[in-house]
C-alpha cells in the first residue's frame, strides 16, 4: 500500500451550497485536507438538462483530479442525481481507476428508515433532482414500504443565492412549498432537505412546518457516511493528507465568492478563481 499522504478530498457543488456539506464533513473529519470547488459561473444546475449537468460535473471532476484529489464528494444533489452514476460507471474507469467519487443521495437513502416513524417521507429538492426520481429509486432499494413524496422548490435556491433568505419573499415561498407538499401527502412526518442550499433556510422552514414534522439535514449524514467509507477503504484513506487545511476554488469572481461564502460557513474564506 502506498503510504505517501499527498492527496486531498474534493468537495464539488454547483455553487455555494456545498459549503453546508463541507462544513458538516469538517466537523466530523477535521484532520484531512480538502479542496472545495463551486461552479458558481454556471450555477444553478437544478434547472439544467441531464446532458448539461453531466458535462459540467465531468469537467469539475477532471479538474479536482488534476488538483490531486483522490476522493471526490459530489455535494450537489442535482449533479448526484443526473451525472454521478454515468461518471462512476463510464468515465472513472478510463479517467482514474484508483480514485473514487461519491454522492449525497445514496448515504441519505440508506438512512431513510430512521427518518420516518409512519413511513411517509417528504423530500424538498430542485426540479432536476425531483424529475430524476433518484431518491425514490434509491430509497425503494432499502425501504420498499416507505412512501416518498418529492416536491421541487424552484425559488429557494435563488432566494439563498441573492441573500434573501431572511426576507418576506422567503416567508411566502417557504409557506407555499410546505402547503404544496402537505397537500400531496398530509401524512408526511419527516422531510429531507435534499438540496445543498436549503439548510440556510432551515430556521424559517422550521417556523412554518407543523411541529410534529421533523426536518432531516443531509450534511451530517453525508459526513458520517464518509467517515465510515474511509474506515472501510484504507487504500484511499492512506493517500489523504492530514493537515486540516481547506483550499477553495470558484469558477466565478473570488471576492464575490468569499463574501457570500461567509454566510454559509461563518468563516473567512480566501477562494481562487479557476477555469474548468
Ligand atoms: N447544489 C444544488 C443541489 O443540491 C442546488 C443549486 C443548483 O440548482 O445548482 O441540488
Amino acid at each position: 500500500m502506498n503510504n505517501i499522504r499527498n492527496q486531498h478530498i474534493g468537495v464539488f457543488d454547483s455553487g455555494f451550497g456545498g459549503l453546508t456539506i463541507l462544513h458538516e464533513i469538517q466537523k466530523v473529519l477535521p484532520e484531512y485536507s480538502y479542496i472545495y470547488l463551486g461552479d458558481n459561473a454556471r450555477s444553478p444546475y437544478g434547472t439544467r438538462s441531464f446532458e448539461t449537468v453531466y458535462k459540467y460535473t465531468l469537467e469539475a471532476v477532471k479538474k479536482l483530479f488534476e488538483l490531486d484529489c483522490t476522493l471526490i464528494i459530489i455535494a450537489c444533489n442535482t449533479a448526484s442525481a443526473k451525472a454521478l452514476r454515468t461518471i462512476q460507471q463510464n468515465d472513472l474507469p478510463k479517467l482514474a481507476p484508483d480514485k473514487r467519487i461519491l454522492g449525497v443521495i445514496r448515504p441519505c437513502s440508506e438512512q431513510a428508515g430512521s427518518f420516518t416513524a409512519n413511513n411517509n417521507l417528504g423530500i424538498f429538492a430542485t426540479n432536476g433532482t425531483v424529475s430524476s426520481h433518484s431518491y425514490e429509486i434509491e430509497i425503494q432499494k432499502f425501504f420498499p414500504h416507505i412512501i416518498v413524496t418529492s416536491h421541487a422548490c424552484p425559488m429557494w435556491v435563488p432566494l439563498v443565492e441573492n441573500g434573501e433568505s431572511q426576507s418576506e419573499g422567503a416567508n411566502y415561498f417557504i409557506q407555499k412549498e410546505i402547503n404544496a407538499i402537505l397537500t400531496k401527502n398530509p401524512s408526511i412526518d419527516s422531510i429531507l432537505l435534499a438540496c445543498t442550499h436549503y439548510p440556510i433556510l432551515l430556521p424559517k422552514i422550521r417556523d412554518f412546518l407543523p411541529k410534529h414534522i421533523s426536518i432531516i439535514n443531509q450534511g451530517n449524514i453525508v459526513a458520517h457516511s464518509l467517515q465510515k467509507y474511509l474506515k472501510n477503504h484504507p487504500e484511499i484513506e492512506h493517500k489523504i493528507l492530514k493537515n486540516s487545511n481547506t483550499q477553495y476554488f470558484t469558477t466565478e469572481n473570488a471576492d464575490v465568492f468569499n463574501s457570500i461564502a461567509e454566510c454559509f460557513t461563518f468563516n473567512k474564506i480566501q477562494a481562487r478563481t479557476i477555469t474548468l
